[in-house]
């Protein structure tokens, strides 16, 4: 790959364009483009505002207007090459007149594939790689959903010292302290769908909301997913007018994300039970695990985690663990938990 220092300097612009704060989790990646003149100076600047709005490329070619003619364009992600709710943007390169293409990651999307055979073919010089694993990570969940063909699934469990997520009784309100609460809530923001399944919302009820600190919904909202074969009440909370709820009636997890993945979904937060968490993990399909851990024991009640068939020591799950976080006593009577944030091994990475 042959890039200027003009070029890497853009292409750490344009990723900073592309996490530009405020744009909306939708069904598009983060993309940013810098269109540079042949002396290394920006002539204009661009960033996808999320799904329906312009383009990175087509956001910096409207601001440049005639000045794109002659230009190079770092973008963070392969010029899309098919018309969604905007036109190819391959295209839009090739008739502005832009004269040299750098981008970051190749969109393996295959309703956008071929951007940069379009653009070679037009006799665009092209360079692809520059900042890729940036790239890469700034779109982690779309990346991962479009490789794999479904969602990433983040596996988040509350759990005490000895394993129980819930007492007896069937109580767990609240296994885990204040600041987990809280920590949940941030990570639940990040995802697009929450899933649970029909046994927890029939015995806990859960609104499966974002809230901030103040207990206040925000205002964007993950779908809510249920999934399992029974009916539930129609006065559960999940039904309630804070967000779009979906039932989805199948107890294979394979079926449950390709539904999901059919409305669009990248990221699917898994808030259990154990016998829904035991279902994912047993058909591989657990892809990040977050747990937080309680000083305090039941000593009876539901495990964390359901049956996975392991009956020997040697086959235990180990998930690597990739962080390691404790989370302050917030507040009066409160104790510290910890967060372990884990990646499972993978047999194969095709899964
Ligand atoms: N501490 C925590 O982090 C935490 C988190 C969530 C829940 N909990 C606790 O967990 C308890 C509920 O546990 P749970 O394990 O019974 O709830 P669950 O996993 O939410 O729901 C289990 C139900 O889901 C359905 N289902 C969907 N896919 C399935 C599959 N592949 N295999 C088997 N069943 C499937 C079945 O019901 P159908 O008959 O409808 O198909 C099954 O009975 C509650 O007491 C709650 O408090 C704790």
């Amino acid at each position: 790959m042959t890039v200027s220092g003009a070029e890497r300097g853009a292409m750490r612009r344009a990723l900073e364009l592309a996490a530009t704060p405020g744009v909306p989790l939708g069904p598009n990646p983060r993309v940013g483009c810098v269109l540079l003149a042949d002396d290394g100076t920006t002539v204009a600047e661009g960033h996808h505002r999320g799904a329906g709005t312009a383009h990175a490329e087509a956001d910096a070619l409207a601001r440049a207007g005639e000045r794109a003619r002659g230009t190079t364009a770092v973008v963070t992600l392969e010029p899309c090459n098919h018309t969604g709710r905007t036109g190819p943007c391959a295209r839009a390169l090739v008739e502005a007149g832009v004269r040299r293409v750098v981008f970051a990651q190749a969109d393996t999307n295959p309703v956008a594939v071929g951007g940069a055979d379009t653009l070679r073919a037009a006799g665009i010089e092209v360079e692809q790689g520059l900042l890729a694993d940036e790239a890469r990570a700034l779109n982690r969940t779309w990346t991962f959903a479009v490789e794999h063909g479904r969602p990433f699934v983040t596996w988040k469990l509350a759990t005490t010292l000895d394993g129980r997520s819930a007492a007896a009784d069937g109580t767990s309100r609240w296994v885990s302290g204040r600041a987990a609460r809280l920590d949940t809530h941030r990570l639940r923001a990040r995802a697009d769908t929450m899933l649970v399944g029909t046994a927890t919302v029939a015995v806990d009820d859960p609104a499966l909301t974002v809230r901030d600190e103040h207990d206040v919904p925000l205002p964007h909202q993950p779908l809510r997913a249920v999934m399992g074969l029974r009916d539930l009440a129609p006065d559960r909370r999940v039904f309630d007018d804070r967000a779009e709820t979906v039932l989805l009636r199948t107890r294979d997890p394979h079926e449950a994300l390709a539904q999901l993945r059919a409305r669009d979904r990248q990221h699917v937060f898994l808030e259990g039970g154990p016998t829904l968490a035991a279902a994912f993990l047993r058909a591989g399909l657990v892809d990040e695990v977050v747990a937080y851990v309680a000083p305090a024991m039941l000593g009876a009640g539901l495990p964390a985690v359901g049956d996975l068939g392991i009956s020997t020591i040697a086959d235990a799950f180990r998930p690597t663990v990739t962080d390691v976080t404790v989370l302050g006593a917030d507040g009066p009577g409160e104790q510290p938990n910890v967060r372990f944030t884990m990646t499972p091994h993978r047999d194969s990475e095709e899964r």
